[in-house]
C-alpha cells in the first residue's frame, strides 16, 4: 500500500516525518514498510526533506495517480477538500483526512460513496489531535449504550483560556492567539476556533460515533470564547470555578443535547485540570461507567501521529471494511430531534455592570425571583467609574426563564452594557 500526501503544511509535514522518522518501528508492528508514492503541496515545507520525494503543485494529481493507494487530506476547507476525496474514492483509493468541517458537514456523502466503491473513510486525527478517541469510542466502547460525551476538544482554546488565566499576567486575547496560530494550533481561520466552530465539527461527530445517531452540525449550539474578559475568569475563580470551553452532548430519552460553549468548571474536576493546548475527552457508557482521555489535541506531532494510526489500520485490514464508518451499521442509524438550547437547565454565571446606587441588588433579585430563580453565589465589587461588578450563580433553572430574567435585568436604569452569561457545568 502506497500513501499520497495532500497538503504539507502543519499536519501533512508531521505525517511525512513520522514516516521516516518511526517507519522501522511502523514496520515491526505492520510487517510490512510504509512508502510514500507522492506529495502535492503548493510549496515545499521547511522541515521536510523532499529531495527524493515525487513532488506535485497540483493535488489533484496525488488522486488520478495508480500508484496510490492511500490518500491524507490534509489541505483542510470544505470545496476542494470534498472535490479530492470524492474523486479519490471514485478512483477506488481508501482516505484518512484530518478534516473534521468535512466530515462534520459533507460524512453522509462522503461515507455513502466510500461504501459503493468498498473503499475506508478514516478521520481519528479530525477529533482531540493525538488522543485516539474515535478508535475508544467506536471500536473500545463498542459492547456499551454511551450515554454523554464531554470534553476540552478546541486546543487554542484552551490555550488562550489558560495563558488568560495566569494571574498578574494581563496577556491581550490577540496575542495570547498570535502564539497559538504561531504554534501550529490554530486554524486556517481563527475565527473557527476561538467562535466554537471547530469544537462544533468534533462535536457532531462525536455524538454520532457515540450514540449512532446522524451528523447534525446544522443543529448544533454554538458560543466561542472571545466574549470571555480576564475579569470572567478572576470572578470565576473567587468562586472556585475554571473557566473552560468544552462541547457537551448526551442521548436523552427522544432528543439529543448537542452543545459547545464556555463553562464554569469546578476547580476539583479533572476537565478542570487541563490546560494549555491538551485535550480531554470523558464518555459516560452503562458498562464501562465514565472514562476519560487526555492528551495533546493539536499540532504536528500528535495529528500526524493519528493521520499514521488510522493508515495503519487500512494496512493491517489489508482495506478490507472493518469497521462502519461512524461505528454503526448506517441503516441503523436514529434520527433524533436536537434539543433547543432554550431547554436546557442548568445553573449559570451571570456578570452586571450597574451603577452603584441604594436599592440595585434589592431590584435585581426581585427579577430573579419572578422567574423562581434564586442566588446560590454572590458577590459584588467596585468598578470604575462609581459602577460596581454583580456576579452571581443561580440554582439550576431553565434557560429560557433565564434568558426572560436577563433581558428584563438589562432593561434596568441602573444596569450598563450587556449582561454576561456562562453556564456552570454539572456533570451528576
Ligand atoms: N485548531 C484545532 C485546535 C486544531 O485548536 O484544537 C486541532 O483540531
Amino acid at each position: 500500500m502506497q500513501i499520497g500526501i495532500c497538503g504539507l503544511g502543519t499536519v501533512g509535514s508531521g505525517a511525512f516525518n513520522l514516516i521516516s522518522g518511526n517507519g522501522q518501528e511502523m514496520k515491526r508492528r505492520i510487517g510490512r514498510e510504509l512508502t510514500i508514492a507522492q506529495v502535492g503541496c503548493r510549496r515545499d515545507h521547511p522541515d521536510c526533506d523532499l529531495s527524493s520525494t515525487n513532488v506535485t503543485r497540483d493535488i489533484f494529481d496525488v488522486v488520478k495517480n495508480p500508484e496510490v493507494d492511500i490518500v491524507l487530506e490534509l489541505i483542510g476547507g470544505t470545496d476542494d477538500a470534498l472535490k479530492l476525496v470524492m474523486e479519490a474514492i471514485s478512483n477506488k483509493k481508501h482516505v484518512v483526512t484530518a478534516n473534521k468541517a468535512l466530515i462534520a458537514e459533507h460524512g453522509d456523502e462522503i461515507f455513502g460513496a466510500a461504501s459503493k466503491r468498498g473503499v475506508q473513510v478514516r478521520f481519528e486525527a479530525a477529533i482531540a489531535g493525538g488522543i485516539p478517541i474515535v478508535k475508544a469510542i467506536r471500536e473500545g466502547l463498542a459492547a456499551n449504550r454511551v450515554e454523554w460525551v464531554a470534553g476540552i476538544i478546541n486546543g487554542t482554546s484552551n490555550y488562550i483560556l489558560t495563558e488568560m488565566s495566569e494571574p498578574g499576567r494581563n496577556l491581550a486575547f490577540a496575542d495570547v492567539l498570535k502564539d497559538a496560530q504561531d504554534l501550529g494550533y490554530a486554524e486556517a481561520d481563527p475565527t473557527f476556533d476561538v467562535e466554537g466552530i471547530d469544537a462544533a465539527h468534533k462535536l457532531t461527530i462525536l455524538s454520532s460515533i457515540a450514540f449512532g445517531v446522524p451528523l447534525r452540525f446544522d443543529a448544533i449550539y454554538t458560543e466561542g470564547i472571545s466574549g470571555i474578559t480576564s475579569e470572567d475568569i478572576g470572578y470565576a475563580r473567587e468562586l472556585g470555578y475554571t473557566i473552560r470551553h468544552l462541547g457537551v452532548t448526551r442521548n436523552l430519552e427522544d432528543s439529543v443535547e448537542l452543545r459547545v460553549h464556555p463553562c464554569l468548571v469546578a476547580n476539583s474536576h479533572m476537565l478542570a485540570q487541563v490546560n494549555g493546548v491538551m485535550n480531554a475527552v470523558m464518555v459516560g457508557s452503562d458498562a464501562a461507567g465514565a472514562t476519560m482521555y487526555y492528551g495533546a489535541g493539536a499540532g504536528s506531532g500528535p495529528t500526524a501521529s493519528a493521520v499514521l494510526g488510522d493508515v495503519i489500520d487500512i494496512v493491517r485490514t489489508d482495506g478490507v471494511h472493518s469497521v462502519a464508518n461512524l461505528g454503526f451499521m448506517p441503516e441503523t442509524l436514529e434520527p433524533k430531534r436536537v434539543m433547543e438550547i432554550q431547554e436546557f437547565e442548568g445553573s449559570a454565571y451571570l456578570r452586571l455592570v450597574v451603577s452603584d446606587e441604594p436599592g440595585v441588588m434589592a431590584r435585581i433579585s426581585t427579577i430573579l425571583g419572578q422567574y423562581k430563580i434564586s442566588i446560590e453565589a454572590l458577590i459584588q465589587k467596585d468598578a470604575r467609574g462609581g459602577d460596581a461588578h454583580v456576579v452571581i450563580i443561580t440554582n439550576s433553572v431553565l434557560e429560557k426563564s433565564l434568558n426572560d430574567a436577563m433581558q428584563e435585568l438589562a432593561g434596568l436604569d441602573e444596569t450598563k452594557g450587556d449582561i454576561a452569561r456562562i453556564r456552570v457545568a454539572d456533570f451528576s
